[in-house]
This record gives C-alpha cells, sequence and structure tokens, in this order.
C-alpha cells in the first residue's frame, strides 16, 4: 500500500442524477455486496442532480465529508469512508480524501438522494484514484455503496442485471433519454424523513410470504416494461408499472414488522392518477419507499398532469423530471 501517486489526477468532480425504478429492487441475495433478488429498471431524473468533489490529500489524517454545505452526520459519513476504503483497496492507496456533495433538491424531499449521491461519489473518487473504470465497472461499484445508484451510472433508461456475485451485477442502458418523451411529475406529499430507510427495509423483505411471489414473478414484468418501452406503448407500460410497485408495497406492508410509507394523500393521489388515465391522459403511478407518489406522463401531458395534481388538498409542489444523461465528470 502507497500513498496516492504524485504523477496521477488526485481530484474530480461529478454529477448524477437520481432513479425512479419502473420495476423494483426491493431484497438482496447478498446483503453486503448489494446483490438483489430480482433485475430492475429505471429512469433518471434530468432535472435532479448531486455534484460531488473528491480531492486525495495524503495531509489528511482522516476522511473530510461535507453535504450540502455541512458537516455529515456520522452514519452517513461512514458509509462514505466504507465506500471510499473498496475505491482505495481497488487502487492500493491509503490516501484520505476531502469530499464535497451537493444535491440540487432537498434532501428530505421524498427523492432519493442515496443513487446520485453514490453514483456520483463513484466517477469523482474513482477518477480521482486514477482508477479508469469502465461503464460496467463503474455500475458495480455505485452498487456497493447503494444498490440503485448502480442505474445512475448510464444515461436514460437502465436495467439492472441482478447477477449472482458482484461481477455480473450491475446497470446498463436500455434506451438512451431521446427514445421516448416519458417526464416523471414527481408529487410531494410530505417534506419529512422516512422512518425505516431502504437499507433496513431490504432486509425485512424476507418476512413477507409475498415476496417470494414478487421475485418470481419479476422476470416475467421484465419482459412486459422492455416490450412495453421498446413499442413506446404506454398503455401496457402503466399497467406493468403500478403492478410492479403495488406488489412491493403489499410486500412491504406484509412484512414483520411491517412497512407503511403512505399517507392518505398519497391514496388521494394514486386516485387521481387513475382517474387522469381514464379521461384519456396517459399517465401511472410508481412510489419508492415513501409517501410522495411519481406519476409518469409524457411531454406531451405535462401541463395537464401537473394542474390535475396539484388541485388536490395536501400536495405541496410537483418537480418534473425528463429522462436524464449518466452520470459525467465535470472537473
Ligand atoms: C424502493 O438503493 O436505496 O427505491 O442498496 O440499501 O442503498 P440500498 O437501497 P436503495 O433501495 C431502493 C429501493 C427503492 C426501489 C428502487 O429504486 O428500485
Amino acid at each position: 500500500m502507497t500513498n496516492h501517486p504524485n504523477t496521477s489526477p488526485s481530484n474530480a468532480t461529478a454529477v448524477a442524477h437520481p432513479n425512479i425504478a419502473f420495476i423494483k429492487y426491493w431484497g438482496n441475495y447478498d446483503d453486503r455486496l448489494r446483490i438483489p433478488v430480482n433485475g430492475s429498471i429505471s429512469m433518471n431524473l434530468a432535472s435532479l442532480e448531486t455534484e460531488t468533489s473528491v480531492r486525495f490529500d495524503p495531509a489528511l489524517s482522516a476522511d473530510r465529508i461535507e453535504i450540502n454545505g455541512a458537516s455529515a452526520t456520522p452514519d452517513a459519513a461512514r458509509r462514505v469512508s466504507d465506500h471510499l476504503d473498496i475505491i482505495r483497496q481497488m487502487a492500493g492507496i491509503q490516501t484520505h480524501a476531502e469530499i464535497t456533495s451537493r444535491n440540487n433538491f432537498p434532501m428530505g424531499s421524498g427523492i432519493a438522494s442515496s443513487a446520485s449521491a453514490f453514483a456520483a461519489l463513484s466517477l469523482a473518487a474513482s477518477t480521482a484514484a486514477d482508477l479508469a473504470l469502465n461503464l460496467k465497472d463503474l455500475s458495480r461499484l455505485a452498487r456497493r455503496g447503494s444498490g440503485s445508484a448502480c442505474r445512475s451510472i448510464p444515461g436514460g433508461i437502465a436495467e439492472w442485471h441482478a447477477g449472482t456475485q458482484d461481477n455480473d451485477s450491475y446497470a446498463d442502458q436500455f434506451v438512451d433519454e431521446g427514445y421516448w418523451d416519458l417526464v416523471d411529475c414527481l408529487a410531494i406529499t410530505s417534506e419529512s424523513h422516512k422512518p425505516v430507510g431502504s437499507s433496513e427495509g431490504h432486509l425485512l423483505a424476507i418476512t413477507s410470504p409475498l415476496q417470494r411471489l414478487r421475485v418470481t414473478d419479476a422476470p416475467r414484468r421484465i419482459d412486459c416494461c422492455r416490450q412495453a418501452i421498446l413499442s413506446r406503448d404506454f398503455e401496457a407500460f402503466s399497467v406493468v408499472v403500478e403492478q410492479d410497485s403495488n406488489l412491493m408495497h403489499s410486500v412491504m406492508s406484509t412484512s414483520q414488522p411491517n412497512l407503511t410509507y403512505w399517507n392518505e394523500i398519497t391514496f388521494d393521489v394514486l386516485t387521481a392518477t387513475v382517474e387522469l388515465r381514464r379521461k384519456g391522459i396517459e399517465a401511472c403511478y410508481t412510489l419508492d419507499a415513501g409517501p410522495n407518489v411519481h406519476v409518469i406522463t409524457l411531454k406531451s401531458q405535462i401541463r395537464t398532469v401537473e394542474r390535475y395534481l396539484k388541485r388536490i388538498i395536501g400536495v405541496l409542489r410537483i418537480v418534473v423530471a425528463p429522462i436524464g444523461t449518466g452520470a459525467r465528470l465535470v472537473g
């Protein structure tokens, strides 16, 4: 082990977008390596991003981590340093780093920041450590920090191939960001932090008798989702996306202890989305581990969907995000 070689770049800055899954990741086959029990499909959210700078500095005696202008909490700092340890081991260095990370969306807004955070950190830190990873290896690395982060490495709509071990569990691009005009209209119904984080939730999935059924049927849903996207068939897309989200939330609510992420307003938004579709508007819902509702629609329908959702009492605001690009270096 050596300190970082003087001849190599020791700092880099990267940007990555969070993503919303159409087919969800819930439950791991290997929790330490984050090998999921089923594959998943998601789109990156263009208007939201995390920018992370990493500087390896031999003068530091510990990692120094700042998130959104403040020192990271001990839990967040440990998770970032653990991820840096993987990168240091790959690069054969021991140097500590200074990390500065900033989201352009508020934490606690119900938008999962771990995906964009670990995608940006993986790209910036591996570059600063002079690793020059290809997209597959970068996705594998991001997965170790947060499973869903592996899908924020490629641009557009990504598919995470579950695999069975570290080598074959990664995401790649299914179609690029220009393939279909999908847009996420995220209805914020609560700004408070979720009571049980995803990492803890994944551990409970196995305690639900419905998880086995959800996992066994996953290849069929992935196939339906792939076909619907390829043929830009919104009706087929709606059926499988809503079914997949409902299945995950059924597993959550039948776990021991059970997890309920919805609030009453969540339910009103789901009902409104189904109403919109009955009126002939392309719209379908999907929810992550939180009470905010991602209403997926087409570019041509944004205004109608936004206006409709804004009228629901209790909806705090709508965040609009078209399909985003992959993680990229900006410095
Ligand atoms: C409900 O990727 O946040 O958003 O690997 O423990 O960091 P960790 O979990 P995370 O789980 C995401 C769960 C989800 C569904 C999804 O994005 O596929």
